[in-house]
């Protein structure tokens, strides 16, 4: 029985299998009905979520299998101070696996060593969530058709944003990798991060606060939100969240094949007018996540 906590409990050529099978679920749907057919998946989200968790639901639905669970810790019994790792065994006797989102770092790691069935990571704080990584590597994947030799501009809240650092982790074990770090000086990539990138072979990265600058060399946009429910302060908060904001002016100079992603949701940084950009990926991402979940989920359960 196995888990997913972090991205790098995955092996590169385990994350290229994923991959594969989530393009031939996308290339043949009816042969993955009733691949789950029986299975429950119980999803147990302490945080709120949109696309994780519907996302979740409507892959277990459409391999045939069923959902439950709750949305928010005041309609579990975690409201009357139940535990973690009591929730976990008592989800244990109803699910086959189990999707979770908690804002507490290291509670799904926790959760999956009391569980009996996997436990996938939907999000925990500011530090993981590995199925937007998978989403995010599927979309690139499928908008450039490889994930080495590519030059990627991360922007906005490179402090708090998991989704940027998963993203970076795995984006570190290809080859030919070049990262543009576009961010203030407040919410710059953690030093940790920074060094670990620093001692690699296969990685170069380059810090600027200039977005406009950056944007010709890029053949991935990765923008993201400022992460309000990180900041202690929200007067720093406010004066931090309109630091990007990216507008069709600002991709005059992008190239013609940039693909722009956001792991959504998004509050500012991207104008809606940008939207209708065949380079603007973000929506095509989201679906992509109920593909690659789909995939997740049948490799965890050890169903071919
Ligand atoms: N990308 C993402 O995790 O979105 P949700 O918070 O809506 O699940």
């Amino acid at each position: 029985m196995r888990s997913l906590i972090g991205i790098l409990d995955l092996s590169t050529e385990e994350i290229d299998a994923l991959i594969r099978v989530a393009e031939d679920i996308i290339a043949n749907p009816d042969a993955y009905r009733e691949k789950c057919k029986g299975k429950k998946l119980a999803t147990l989200f302490f945080e709120p979520s949109t696309r994780t968790r519907l996302s979740f639901e409507a892959a277990m639905y459409e391999l045939g299998g069923n959902v439950l669970g709750f949305s928010e810790a005041t309609s579990s019994s975690v409201a009357k101070g139940e535990s973690v790792a009591d929730t976990i065994r008592t989800v244990n006797c109803y699910a086959d696996i189990i999707a979770m989102r908690h804002p507490k770092e290291g509670a799904p790691l926790v959760a999956s060593a009391k569980s009996q069935v996997p436990v996938i990571n939907a999000g925990d704080g500011g530090h993981n969530h590995p199925t937007q990584t998978l989403t995010d590597l599927l979309t690139i994947h499928r908008e450039k058709g490889r994930l080495c030799d590519l030059t990627v501009g991360f922007c906005g809240d490179l402090k708090f944003g998991r989704t940027v650092h998963s993203l970076i982790e795995a984006l570190s074990r290809y080859t030919g990798i070049r990262i543009v770090l576009i961010s203030p000086d407040e919410l710059r990539l953690p030093e940790y991060m920074q060094n670990k990138l620093g001692s690699l072979d296969n990685v170069t990265f380059t810090e600027t606060k200039n977005l406009e600058a950056a944007i010709p060399e890029l053949d991935i946009l990765y923008m993201t939100r400022v992460q309000k429910e990180r900041f202690f302060n929200e007067a720093d908060y406010i004066r931090l969240k309109d630091s990007y904001i990216l507008t069709p002016e600002k991709l005059t100079g992008a190239k013609p094949d940039l693909s722009i992603l956001h792991p959504l949701p998004r509050v500012n940084e991207i104008s809606v007018a940008v939207d209708d950009d065949p380079r603007a990926c973000y929506f095509r991402q989201a679906l992509n996540g109920k593909f690659i979940r789909m995939a997740l989920m049948l490799m965890l359960l050890d169903i071919q």
